[in-house]
């Protein structure tokens, strides 16, 4: 086990660790390309356009979400060096998401686009989420980070929170028309494991201060 995550370690910390990621995360990217141009999309392929985006852009941010908990539970500490790569690649995924709705859905006719956001909630849901995310993506660089300072940009980046829980519900709205949760249940169990972990950490880490504290106080009476 100490050997895998050392050969592990290794490799993502080597030269190749970032390209080696960026090719994986274009591979989805790469493919509805090539499907797309060779007629391999079914029946109906700007609806599978649509659909295989969101998918992307979801299983983009639960990967992203998934980082520290990995990094922390399995010593993965190479792991950090991807995370900003990671987080740009779940707003590619959502930005091809939202173009293949404009295009596809909507001829790129923002008045149209503008009453749809108005009047369905599962796409104004959606469309909060990219909203949000748009902050994040622009202030990934070091020098951001140094503008807003480490505090307020961790802060900030904490709305990476508010984007999967409206993701889910967009996830969930869209599909309570067709009465099919099993996916949603899916991507809610994962998202719930991973937000879950991260409070349980908060919380633990409170409690230990606390009677840390405490039992410090009690020394020095
Ligand atoms: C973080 C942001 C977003 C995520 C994670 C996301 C995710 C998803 C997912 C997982 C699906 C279902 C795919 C399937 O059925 O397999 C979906 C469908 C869809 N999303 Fe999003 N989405 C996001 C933002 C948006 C935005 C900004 C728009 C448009 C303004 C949008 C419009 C749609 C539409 C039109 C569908 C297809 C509905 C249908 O075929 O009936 N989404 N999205």
């Amino acid at each position: 086990m100490i050997a895998m995550r050392a050969l592990v370690n290794r490799g993502l910390s080597s030269p190749w660790g970032k390209p080696v990621w960026f090719i994986l995360s274009c591979l989805p990217f790469l493919w509805l390309v090539f499907a797309a141009l060779t007629d391999r999309l079914g029946a109906n392929p700007a609806e599978a356009l649509v659909r295989s985006t969101g998918d992307w852009t979801l299983r983009a941010l639960c990967l992203v979400l998934a980082i520290t908990p990995l990094r922390t539970v399995l010593c993965l500490t190479a792991l950090a060096r991807l995370r900003r790569m990671a987080g740009l690649f779940v707003y590619f995924y959502v930005v091809l998401h939202l173009l293949a709705y404009a295009w596809f859905d909507m001829g790129f006719e923002v008045a149209d686009i503008a009453r749809d956001i108005a009047k369905r909630p599962f796409i104004l849901v959606g469309f909060s989420a990219f909203v949000l995310l748009t902050p994040l993506a622009l202030t990934s660089f070091n020098r951001a980070i140094k503008a807003l300072g480490g505090k307020r940009w961790q802060a900030m980046h904490r709305l990476v929170y508010a984007v999967a829980g409206l993701a889910l519900l967009h996830f969930f709205w869209m599909r309570a028309g067709k009465n099919n949760f099993a996916e949603v249940a899916v991507y809610a169990l994962i998202l719930g494991i991973l937000l879950g972990w991260r409070v349980q950490r908060r919380w633990s880490g409170a409690w230990r201060n606390y009677f840390g504290a405490a039992a410090v106080g009690g020394v020095g009476r």
